[in-house]
């Protein structure tokens, strides 16, 4: 079985999040069972200067882009994963960011991702690669059903293939004015009620949920969540009309990368056989944090809060500005390392400057430091108002940090509540976003935290929960099947 898998984030060539540990990890665990898997993303200025090995393809494909006619360098990487084809335009991708600067989007955002799934037809077309499965993701790959059924130039291609479009995120449907959508060369009858239009704007993410063959989310709930008009977008009328053809299946874990016992990253590795290390990344994260004076002193009995996330409405950091002056009345300290909406950066700089001996900030995206975040921490929190999926809590749980997560989307579908006992589950969970029942649940967190033996119990069962790739590339696998067979 043959699979293109065309996606703009891939770990570790370039990511802002999740995306692009799917587009790592999904791939290779679907080689493990024999599907044949070609990647294809841009090359930002992050793998151009990146130090993964690559090479010129000396492919070059020319690209209709309007009443333009621009080339594509097809570039590949020389590494052992699934092969990886990254469409080179440096007009288009060379730049600071992959998609937005902090308070806007790049303006030729459309253009720039028509570019880029026109080349990556192209790309298949070049190579006369017999694709069972085109497999696309998100807003930036969303049109793509439309490119393999009329050919980059518009003219008509008929696709042979089938196409699973998978929703990471709702959110961003890659609307533009209907002004741009000749960059697409599209026959005028794709922007209609029928496809692209949407209350007189293109809308990319409309198009893929008509046109693709199966659309899938990356969890159960979340997949039930957005035929409500809460977490629909606007867009739950088109999902409700193509129910029959949504699934969700849950993201799975890296642990090659995400394993305490054998992270680069970390002051000390451990496993839930001797968990005796995680004492000295709590001490190294402190540090590294530059909350130093906590240091020695009573450190191991006061619980670190830690967070990773993007600076977004959708992660709940609303909710966290009105609880924090309470939460800060606790014996804890905060940790956070994140970037995105200038308000919540510039919110989260005076929250360091308020409380310097408890709650430290590093703004920014640092790879490594996301680690020893996961590490160091003995709460992580994730009070996302909405989430598709998310990672974090699942690495949380192999690192030994009990998550305290808000019960939305894949959050409340990997995180079992932990019960009042502590004989079961695996995590603090609230269910309405507010901030009384967060702060609630920070209070059972730090009442469990004062009985260790029953908060160890609790770390090594989430240690101990598995979710590697395998089954969910399972399900992908068997939705490819049942695809080509229909
Ligand atoms: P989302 O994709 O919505 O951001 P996920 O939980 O699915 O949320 O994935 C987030 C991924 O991005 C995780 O691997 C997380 O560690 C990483 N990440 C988020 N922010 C940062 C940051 N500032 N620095 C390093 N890694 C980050
Ligand atoms: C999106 C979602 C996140 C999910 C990730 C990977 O960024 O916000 O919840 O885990 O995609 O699917």
């Amino acid at each position: 079985m043959n699979v293109v898998y065309i996606t703009c984030e891939i770990t570790p060539y370039a990511t802002t999040g999740g995306l692009g540990d799917v587009g790592g990890a999904l791939p290779a665990a679907l080689e493990e069972l024999d599907v044949n898997v070609i990647r294809i993303m841009p090359m930002y200025r992050s793998v151009l200067e990146g130090d993964t090995p690559k090479s010129d393809t000396g492919i070059r494909l020319r690209v209709p882009v309007g009443l333009r006619s621009l080339q594509a360098e097809i570039w590949k990487a020389d590494d052992d994963g699934p092969a990886t084809y990254f469409v080179r335009k440096d007009e288009f991708f060379d730049r600071s960011q992959l998609y937005s600067l902090p308070e806007r989007d790049y303006d030729d955002n459309y253009e720039r991702f028509v570019f880029f799934q026109k080349a990556a037809v192209g790309l298949i077309d070049h190579f006369q690669f017999k694709a069972d499965i085109v497999h696309a993701n998100d807003w930036q790959t969303a049109l793509i059903p439309y490119f393999l059924e009329h050919g980059i130039h518009g003219m008509g291609r008929g696709r042979g293939e089938q196409v699973v479009f998978t929703i990471h995120n709702l959110a961003f449907q890659g609307i533009f004015t209907d002004h741009e959508f000749p960059y697409s060369n599209l026959p005028y009858s794709c922007f209609s009620l029928e496809d692209l239009e949407f209350y007189g704007n293109l809308n990319c993410m409309k198009g893929a949920l008509l046109r693709s063959d199966a659309v899938t989310t990356v969890s159960q709930k979340y997949a039930q969540e957005i035929l409500t008009p809460e977490f629909g977008c606007g867009l739950e009328g088109v999902l409700a009309r193509i129910a029959d053809k949504l699934t969700g299946i849950v993201n799975g874990v890296d642990y090659s990368v995400w394993n305490p016992a054998h992270d680069p990253y970390l002051a000390k590795n451990y496993s839930a056989s001797n968990l005796e290390g995680k004492a000295a990344c709590k001490k190294a994260l402190l540090k590294e944090m530059g909350l130093a004076e906590a240091v020695g002193k009573k450190q191991q009995q006061t619980p670190v809060i830690g967070m990773v996330s993007r600076l977004v409405d959708q992660k709940g950091l609303d909710l966290l500005a009105e609880a924090l002056e309470e939460i800060m009345t606790h014996d804890v300290y905060f940790v956070l390392l994140g970037s995105g909406q200038q308000k919540y950066e510039t919110l989260c700089r005076e929250w360091a400057e308020r409380w310097p001996e408890k709650f430290a900030v590093n703004i920014g995206y640092d790879t490594g430091l996301s680690h020893r975040v996961e590490a160091g921490a003995d709460i992580f929190l994730m009070p996302s108002r909405f989430e598709p999926c998310g990672l974090n809590q699942l690495y949380s749980l192999k690192y030994g940090t009990i998550p305290l997560v808000h019960a939305t989307g894949g959050l409340d579908d990997t995180i079992e509540a932990i019960h009042p006992d502590g004989k079961s589950g695996t995590g603090f969970k609230f269910e309405s976003y507010t901030v009384s029942s967060l702060l609630a649940e920070l209070d059972r967190a730090l009442t469990l935290y004062r009985q260790p033996e029953a908060w160890r119990a609790v770390q090594l069962r989430g240690m101990k929960q598995d979710f590697s790739w395998g089954s969910s590339a399972r399900k992908y696998k068997h939705l490819y099947q049942s695809l080509i067979e229909a």
